[in-house]
């Protein structure tokens, strides 16, 4: 049985990740200080092995990584008002995190690492059409920065020392167990309670939003897929803007919810990237697949069990 480890795995991309590995068959190692709390189910957690610990101590990240045959890489601190206000904090966790996880493949003999990155990284270059992963990035924040940095550290531990790697650059992740740093949850709750739905600016700035099913497929037919160093974007290819987001979960949610327009927050500076839409032909080519859920679809299905 392949033994794999995945480090933010208590989150929401990487406990659906967890999950998904155990019912496949997995034997799964999850590494988290719990930051964000649990989002692993009851059966999921009797089924794994559950470390509790930062990815900044080498010491417990390198004994928790003994036998495994691959590394998921997801810890991290994210979402807007959180990366604005401790960047220092966001690229410890992200530079420090990568080198031990890197360290740790190195003396444990793990061939493959697996790095959740960004389509932040792609700020304001996804202007005209949807970006495949040869245009010229633009990492603009301090979370976005050190995104592009592990990319190029995994492509340098390739070449030194022949360690197989992925970065797997996810277009907004939306599903069930999200927290409300992000819009989805943060528009279901408004809906949910009939207050007011707050979008930011005029509500016309665009976004690419992927299932969280079809992410977790997409990670789990790369790293079987995997060789060399690669990135692939993550994406559902479909541009859809955020006023119509709000108007569809006051549908779904069959909510008496106002629209109301506020104004963004200085700090917010990922708002102010108009467009976001990406190519995910690359991922099709390697694995044959690339991700399909309408946002309608999604978004129903987050409604059947929140
Ligand atoms: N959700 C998205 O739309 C999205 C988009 C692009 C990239 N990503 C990336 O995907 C990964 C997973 O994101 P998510 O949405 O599941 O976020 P999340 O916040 O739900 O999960 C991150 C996990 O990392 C853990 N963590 C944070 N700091 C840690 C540390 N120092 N040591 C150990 N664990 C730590 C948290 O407790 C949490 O469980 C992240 O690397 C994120 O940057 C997510």
């Amino acid at each position: 049985m392949k033994k794999i480890l995945i480090t933010g795995g208590a989150g929401f991309i990487g406990s659906a990740l967890a999950e998904k590995l155990c019912q496949d068959g997995y034997d799964v190692t999850v590494y988290d200080n719990l930051l964000r709390g649990n989002k692993l189910d009851t059966k999921t957690m009797e089924n794994i092995t559950f470390v509790k610990g930062d990815v900044r101590d080498y010491k417990l990240l390198n004994n928790s990584a003994k036998g495994c045959d691959a590394i998921f890489h997801f810890a991290a601190i994210l979402g807007v008002d959180i990366v604005a206000d401790n960047p220092i904090e966001t690229m410890d966790v992200e530079t420090i995190g990568m080198r031990n996880v890197a360290n740790a493949a190195i003396e444990n003999g793990i061939k493959k690492i697996l790095y959740a990155s960004t389509s932040g990284i792609y700020g304001h270059s996804a202007m005209e059409q949807a970006v495949d992963e040869e245009i010229i990035v633009d990492p603009r924040t301090s979370y976005a920065m050190a995104k592009r940095y592990n990319e190029i550290y995994l492509a340098a531990l390739h070449e030194e020392k022949g360690i197989h790697s992925v970065a797997l650059r996810f277009f907004n992740v939306y599903g069930p167990k999200q927290d409300n740093r992000m819009v989805v949850p943060r528009f279901f709750e408004q809906a949910k309670a009939n207050k007011p739905i707050t979008v930011f600016g005029t509500g016309e700035q665009t976004r690419d939003f992927t299932f969280i099913d079809d992410t977790v497929k997409s990670c789990i037919l790369l790293m079987e897929n995997m060789k060399g160093n690669a990135i692939y974007n993550i994406a559902n290819e479909s541009e859809g803007c955020i006023k119509d987001l709000a108007v569809h979960i006051k549908n779904v949610t069959n909510s008496d919810s106002e629209i109301t327009y506020i104004e963004a927050p200085k700090k917010r500076y990922d708002y102010e990237v108009e467009r976001r839409v990406g190519s995910s032909e690359k991922l099709k080519s390697a694995t044959g697949y690339k991700p399909d859920t309408k946002l309608e679809q999604g978004l129903e299905k987050i409604f059947k069990v929140i």
